[in-house]
């Protein structure tokens, strides 16, 4: 591992858990009004809807608490979590947790470059590999709550990145990982890496 990475991922003070136990059975149900955007089972046919199976249930549970906050802005999301317990929160995210998130694939003109920055980084510019955190085949690490990312959506994907990198999603900590990952990704590698991304497995 880099000197890179390993710095960025003392700043991320990977400690214990601090979400509530879900129940994935009583969070189907409860899931229901998900599946319109998201697919029934987490997996969302429209490319700027994401995926939510398989994705780590730290992280849903965190992204969840952010946007029915306000620290991270969805509009199509405006309403819909304002009712929504502590527990209701937790079975939905052990619900799509428990669901296998479907692969798509990626451009054969992209792949090539996708996979030397998901790989490689760029280590001139000082960026670490994605697999240190999001790991070589896309898994993430469901425990430390970094996203699950292979099989993803491309388009979305490329959204994330863009409002990392533009300051319009802010809600990646006071480390501000993924905002400054994303300061070193042109347009080029943000479309390479993403398609890299839809594919992996
Ligand atoms: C009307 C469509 C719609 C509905 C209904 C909806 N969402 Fe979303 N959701 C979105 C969109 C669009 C995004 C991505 C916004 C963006 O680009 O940042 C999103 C993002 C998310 C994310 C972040 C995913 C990630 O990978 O970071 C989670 C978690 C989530 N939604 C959970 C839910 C849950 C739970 C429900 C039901 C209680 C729900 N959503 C209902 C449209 C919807
Ligand atoms: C040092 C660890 C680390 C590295 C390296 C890293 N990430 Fe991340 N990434 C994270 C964390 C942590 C989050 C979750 C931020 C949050 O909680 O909102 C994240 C979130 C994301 C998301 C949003 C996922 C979603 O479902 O909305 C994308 C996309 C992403 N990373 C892509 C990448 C890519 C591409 C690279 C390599 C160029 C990369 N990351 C490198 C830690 C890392």
């Amino acid at each position: 591992m880099n000197k890179i990475l390993v710095s960025l991922l003392l700043t991320l003070g990977i400690t214990g858990l601090a979400h509530a136990a879900g129940d994935a059975t009583a969070g189907q149900s409860k899931a229901a009004v998900c599946g319109a955007c998201h697919g029934p089972d987490g997996n969302s046919a429209a490319p700027n809807f994401p995926k939510l199976a398989g994705q780590g249930e730290r992280y849903l549970q965190k992204q969840i608490h952010d946007i029915k906050e306000g620290r991270r802005t969805v509009l199509e999301m405006t309403g819909i979590l304002d009712n929504m317990s502590e527990q209701d929160i937790a079975d939905i995210a052990a619900y799509f947790a428990s669901q296998k998130m479907s692969v798509g694939a990626a451009d054969p003109a992209l792949v090539k470059r996708g996979e030397e920055l998901f790989r490689g980084g760029k280590l001139e510019d000082g960026m670490p590999a994605c697999t240190g955190c999001h790991s070589p085949n896309g898994a993430g690490i469901a425990a430390a709550g970094f996203p699950h990312l292979g099989g993803q959506h491309a388009t979305y994907i490329a959204k994330q990145l863009t409002d990392f990198r533009e300051g319009n999603r802010t809600n990646d900590g006071d480390a501000k990982i993924m905002r400054m990952i994303a300061a070193k990704l042109s347009n080029k590698d943000i479309a390479a890496v993403s398609s890299y991304v839809q594919g992996l497995h």
